[in-house]
């Protein structure tokens, strides 16, 4: 499985690339937003850190954009400035057809804010290079993800889909497993979910144990 680091905070993305070796990398307008920084210019940026690598940056289209006319031009020209980037749609009717004509011109996109097998289907259909279901936010409103990413899965294998799912919104490393035992392809979460999902409390118990019967043994030299 693929984790990918949802962020538009580069020093967040440095120390994921460096740390968790981080496949790629998902920016959304909050994202982006919390970052500070004008929308070009990060995105710039974050094409620096993954330079000559063929890890992905997925970069949203303005949301504002709801026409073929608007955002196809705009997906063009983000794509443009680095082959890292993969463009972000909303699943939106009009969407659709911008994915099938940027997927005949080679610009990978990601179909965003999925949450219904339906709209996962759609979107593999039109040939998104990436699906993104969202579990977070259905988990908190009580609904069922398993299901839901069980079907979106399924219906990939059954057709033999080239499109790869992101599980997007997530918040834990319980759910990172969930989707992992599922088939996701990939998980993008935010740095802390990964840091507290690498600890445990009988690691760091483990480790106060060693360390005290390490401190009681001599080195030694061969
Ligand atoms: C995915 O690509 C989205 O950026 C992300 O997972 C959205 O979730 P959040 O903003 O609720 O964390």
């Amino acid at each position: 499985m693929q984790f990918f680091l949802d962020s538009a905070i580069t020093s967040e993305i440095e120390y994921a690339l460096d740390t968790f070796n981080i496949d790629g990398i998902t920016t959304n307008p909050r994202h982006v937003q919390v970052s500070g920084k004008p929308f070009l210019s990060v995105i710039r940026e974050i094409a620096r850190l993954v330079e000559g690598t063929e890890k992905t940056v997925s970069v949203e289209v303005n949301p504002h954009f709801m026409t073929y006319a608007e955002m196809l031009p705009e997906a063009e020209k983000l794509a443009a400035i680095s082959p890292n980037f993969v463009i972000k749609l909303q699943c939106v009717e009009p969407a659709f057809k911008v994915i099938e004509a940027l997927a005949k011109k080679d610009i990978r996109t990601n179909c965003t804010l999925i949450f219904s097998p339906m709209q996962a289907l759609q979107a593999m259909r039109s040939g998104a290079y990436f699906i993104s279901p969202f579990i977070g936010w259905k988990e908190a409103n009580g609904e069922d993800v398993q299901n839901f990413i069980d079907d979106i899965v399924t219906i990939r294998d059954n057709y033999d889909f080239d499109s790869e799912i992101i599980v997007a919104a997530v918040r834990n490393a319980r759910q990172i497993v969930d989707m992992a035992v599922l088939g996701a392809d990939i998980v993008t979460a935010g740095l802390s979910v990964y840091q507290e999902g690498v600890q445990h409390p009988y690691t760091v118990d483990g480790i106060q144990r060693f360390t005290k019967f390490w401190d009681q043994t001599p080195y030694d030299e061969a």
